[in-house]
């Protein structure tokens, strides 16, 4: 059944079909091909550029069917036009014999569908089928921008949550640098003093043992204090990775090497920091998994970036262990890495080791912005 154009907003919503067509008679024809079928339609017919485009523009339409020459133009011009408008219509080559050259160009530039006139008979469901394609594929590209959003939403979440914990790690460190470093300090001075007076040789050993024990605990809250805290903006990166590597060897046992350029990296605090993790990150890793005979951390410095590598020659990752969703480490570095405007690395095969490699950038002052704040 064919309704007229102003028809198009009735309750049983007529399919709305703009028709690029110079030819009365044709456009009849595409009418009484319409007519019997299961649904309804309207059709519009337009013959210029100008009135498809003022069309497109100005009322919602299901489908375009184009006739391929025109007076003038193609087509494809006329296809061309449309990707200018959002959300336009699938278009359908309605035409004569054009040749399958022409056919398959049209195709591949995105028509929906082509039909001979000569085959108008199925043109209900050559439009049926173009429409629920395009549905589909709009559904799609809805699906990929709520995905994309909610990544995005994710990443910036993972972001905030990145940056508090470095806020409460650095308030924790002066915290704990302020009052108990403070009070043990003066703990100290105190038993010193008692140490000095004591008359009785047994209250001069006690406090002796009482000041050993102070000093392992001023000791235990200064390590604290520099695991919460890097060390990288007072003495610069290298010396924080050297701070690590040692305090990882005494710990494990495990010999560890720095290969460093005498040179600190130029690189900016918020991406020292970045480094920093990982190194630490992946250190633990190895203590944890890895069963190495030895680790190398090596920083090197380039045009415009630099490097950073832990490798160890431990049993090596197996294949399945980055999927794991328990595990965060890794996942979280990459992720840092990343927002600092560079990437992670993982390289690892079973009995052959493991590398993480860190590449951040050196030149054009990246600030970090997007990265994790200054403890
Ligand atoms: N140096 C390594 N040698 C061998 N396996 C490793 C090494 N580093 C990581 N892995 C493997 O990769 C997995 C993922 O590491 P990742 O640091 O992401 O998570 P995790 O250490 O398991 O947990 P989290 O870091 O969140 O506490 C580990 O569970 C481990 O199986
Ligand atoms: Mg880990």
């Amino acid at each position: 059944m064919i309704a007229t154009p102003e028809e198009n907003d009735s309750a049983d919503k007529p399919v709305r079909v703009l028709h690029l067509e110079d030819s009365a008679t044709d456009h009849e024809l595409a009418c009484l091909a319409l007519r019997h079928a299961s649904s309804e339609y309207t059709l519009t017919r337009v013959d210029t550029l100008q009135a498809l485009r003022a069309y497109l523009l100005d009322r919602s339409f299901d489908v375009v069917l184009a006739d391929y020459r025109l007076r003038g133009f193609t087509a494809i011009d006329a296809w061309n036009l449309a990707q200018e408008i959002p959300a336009h219509p699938p278009f359908i080559l309605l035409s004569g014999a054009i040749g399958e050259a022409a056919a398959v160009h049209a195709m591949r530039m995105g028509f929906a569908d082509y039909l001979l006139k000569d085959d108008i008979a199925r043109l209900p469901r050559v439009i049926a089928r173009a429409i629920e394609m395009a549905q589909a594929r709009r559904a799609r590209e809805q699906a990929g921008a709520e995905l994309a959003a909610s990544e995005k939403r994710l990443a910036e979440l993972a972001e905030h949550l990145q940056a508090t914990i470095e806020e409460e790690r650095a308030a924790i460190a002066r915290e704990i640098h302020d009052d108990v470093g403070g009070a043990l300090t003066a703990a100290r001075f105190d038993l010193a003093w008692i140490t000095r007076h004591a008359t009785d040789t047994a209250i001069a050993a006690h406090a002796r043992s009482a000041n050993d024990m102070l000093q392992h605990a001023l000791g235990a809250s200064q390590r604290i204090m520099m695991n919460l805290r890097p060390p990288v903006l007072d003495q610069g990166l290298i010396a924080a990775v050297q701070w690590l590597t040692q305090t990882f060897e005494r710990r494990t046992g495990t010999p560890t090497r720095v290969l460093a350029d005498p040179q600190e990296p130029c690189i900016a605090k918020a991406l020292q920091l970045v480094a920093y993790r990982t190194v630490q990150e992946a250190l633990t890793n190895i203590q944890k998994y890895a069963q190495a005979h030895s680790v190398r951390v090596e920083l090197s410095a380039h045009d415009d970036h630099m490097l950073l590598e832990v490798v160890d020659d431990g049993v090596g990752m197996a294949p399945q262990a980055l999927a794991n969703a328990r595990s965060f480490g890794l996942r979280g570095l990459r992720e840092r890495a990343r927002r600092a405007g560079g990437w992670l690395d993982i390289s690892s095969q079973s009995g052959c080791g493991t590398s993480i490699i860190l590449t951040l950038p050196t030149s054009s002052g990246h600030d970090g912005a997007g990265g994790d704040p200054t403890p």
